[in-house]
């Protein structure tokens, strides 16, 4: 496995690899076995898989949730040489972007304006910047991102229509914890009393995913995670995995997507009905 760390090393590599398809796993590192799933997913489907590590400025609003996001480089190359990565690619954000990073404004309707876009205001903009530049510089055949971030599929999926129509978008099922927890790198940041909390979350998305009335029992779903102490709620709603249009009849919802805090780390998490 090739470890590189400039969009023109990858160039050159890419250019002199064996002809066949091309997988592209992009993520923040923290590596998990949710990322685990993405690679072995590429794995099965492409005969070449290029894993890019960027914790990338432009998506974070907030300088303090940047600074706490894990970095954990050794491990995840380890990581990524264990379930068959061929490259990893590993840029600074100057060398991505070709300067300061930065992220325009990107206005997609619905999708870039509810749910994690009020909650966090111009993350998606920095999320299509660098997914852009991520797949101008790796050119894959596929590309592959996790449903636990429901939204950010439906987000890529949209610029990969509109800029990238060669690239085809494969969201892989959200992986859980034994105890019901969905993987995320921001869990490394839960006290084990903060995990044992936060599967509240999840709790909730089941109960209305087994009810026979899913809009009452997300009412009282979310009365109960309102009362509750130790999660701040932020949403918990039923949404259309396409059009992610806020308050949409329950008919057209294909999923309950939840966000909240627990000990200051936010968790997203969402369940297929
Ligand atoms: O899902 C992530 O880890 C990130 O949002 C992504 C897609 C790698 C872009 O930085």
């Amino acid at each position: 496995m090739k470890i590189l760390k400039t969009t023109s090393e990858l160039k050159r590599c890419l250019d002199d690899r064996p002809q066949g398809s091309l997988g592209f796993v992009p993520t923040m590192g923290a590596l998990h076995k949710g990322h685990i799933s993405l690679i072995k997913r590429a794995r099965q489907e492409c005969d070449f898989v290029v894993l890019s590590i960027l914790v990338n400025p432009t998506q974070f609003g907030d300088q303090s949730d940047i600074e706490q996001y894990p970095r954990t480089f050794e491990v995840d190359a380890e990581i990524a040489k264990n379930s068959g990565v061929d490259v990893v690619f590993a840029p600074s954000a100057e060398d991505l972007y070709g300067g300061v990073p930065h992220a325009e404004k990107v206005d997609y309707g619905d999708i870039t304006s509810g749910f994690e876009a009020s909650f966090r205001p111009g993350h998606f903009d920095g999320v299509v910047a660098v997914v852009d530049k991520l797949f101008r510089a790796v050119t894959p055949d596929k590309a592959f991102f996790g449903e636990k971030d429901l939204q950010q599929v439906a987000v890529v999926r949209r610029l990969a229509s509109q800029e990238h129509s060669s690239i085809e978008i494969v969201s892989c099922e959200l992986v859980r914890s034994d105890s019901g927890l969905a993987l995320s790198s921001r869990n490394m940041r839960l006290s084990e009393k903060g995990v044992a909390d936060a599967l509240a979350l999840s709790k909730a998305l089941k109960a209305i995913a087994s009810s026979s009335n899913k809009s009452a029992e997300l009412f009282a779903q979310t009365a109960l995670l309102n009362d509750n102490t130790v999660v701040e709620l932020e949403y918990l709603k039923g949404v259309n995995e396409i059009t992610f249009k806020d308050n949409d009849k329950e008919e057209n919802w294909t999923h309950i997507v939840v966000a909240g805090e627990v000990e200051g780390v936010r968790l997203i998490d969402n369940v297929r009905l």
